[in-house]
């Protein structure tokens, strides 16, 4: 078989998320590249669907809210061994400034940003990251290099996840487990409340393609790519980085 430096054959990824959008967008792309994908979520239907989407045998399918400590407790003890851990799993909330209040601050950075970093210690810990592994967060355009109306908590826990990119990568680097960064602009999931049945192509064209300077917003196998990326041997000397994948909007 020819190299492949992309390959993610022998190696076995977790995906959170991945019931929906982005994260099953990557679990689907990475098993096309010969992963075996353990993959998250909390609607087991939709994580069911995924499952029929993935190439190869040997995936696993593993069901926590990971806004509770003893979901990410029991994921982390029933995840078998892995060589990478892509979170995807994330909510967004728009208030705007005066109007934030405690309880809808604490729901997102709980689940955007301390359900990624308690799963990625739990994960070390319980010593279920193999050597050399790769954790990739994924974070957002928005709170990295570009700000919305509306988006301030949720800007708050993706640069939160940038920062802690920065300090878990340099600590880990020391026995070799890499640890990035992927900031998306606009991919239309559930997330956003977009979806083709109620955007036609002609309102997205209209409303969003004009800002992007490659003319289109993305889709989940545009992330998925630059997570295979940085999953496999091909990123073997690339930490702690931001990579920003967004058809060009944050030139302008
Ligand atoms: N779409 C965009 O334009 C965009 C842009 C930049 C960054 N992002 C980021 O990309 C990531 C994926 O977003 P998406 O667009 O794919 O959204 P999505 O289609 O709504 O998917 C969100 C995923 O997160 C999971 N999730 C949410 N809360 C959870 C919890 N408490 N425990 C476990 N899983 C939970 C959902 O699982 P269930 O449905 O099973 O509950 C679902 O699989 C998010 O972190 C988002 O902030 C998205």
């Amino acid at each position: 078989m020819a190299y492949n430096p992309f390959s993610l054959e022998g190696k076995t990824i977790l995906v959170t998320g991945a019931s929906s959008g982005i994260g099953r967008g990557i679990a689907a792309e990475c098993s096309k590249m010969g992963a075996k994908m353990v993959i998250n979520g909390r609607n087991v239907e939709r994580l069911n669907e995924t499952m029929s989407m993935l190439e190869g045998e040997g995936h696993v399918a593993i069901a926590a809210d990971l806004s509770k400590q003893e979901d990410i407790d029991s994921l982390v003890a029933q995840c078998p061994a892995i060589n990478g851990v892509v979170h995807s799993a994330g909510i967004p909330k728009i208030c705007g400034v005066k109007h934030i209040e405690r309880s809808l601050l604490e729901e997102i950075v709980n689940v955007n940003e301390i359900a990624p970093i308690l799963l990625t210690s739990g994960l070390l810990k319980k010593k279920k990251l193999q050597k050399k592994s790769s954790i990739i967060f994924i974070a957002s355009i928005s709170g990295v290099c570009v700000a919305n109306v509306g988006e301030a908590p949720y800007s708050t826990t993706k640069g939160g996840l940038a920062g802690f990119t920065k300090g878990a990568a340099y600590e880990l680097a020391a026995q070799g487990t890499r640890v990035n960064t992927i900031c998306p602009a606009l991919v239309p999931t559930s997330i956003l409340g977009l979806s083709n049945e109620m955007f036609s192509e002609q309102q997205l064209k209209d409303t969003m393609y004009g800002r992007y300077p490659l003319k289109r917003v993305g889709t989940p196998e545009d992330i998925a790519n630059g997570a295979i990326y940085l999953l496999s041997d091909a990123s073997s000397w690339v930490t702690g980085i931001n990579l920003i994948i967004d058809g060009g909007y944050t030139l302008v």
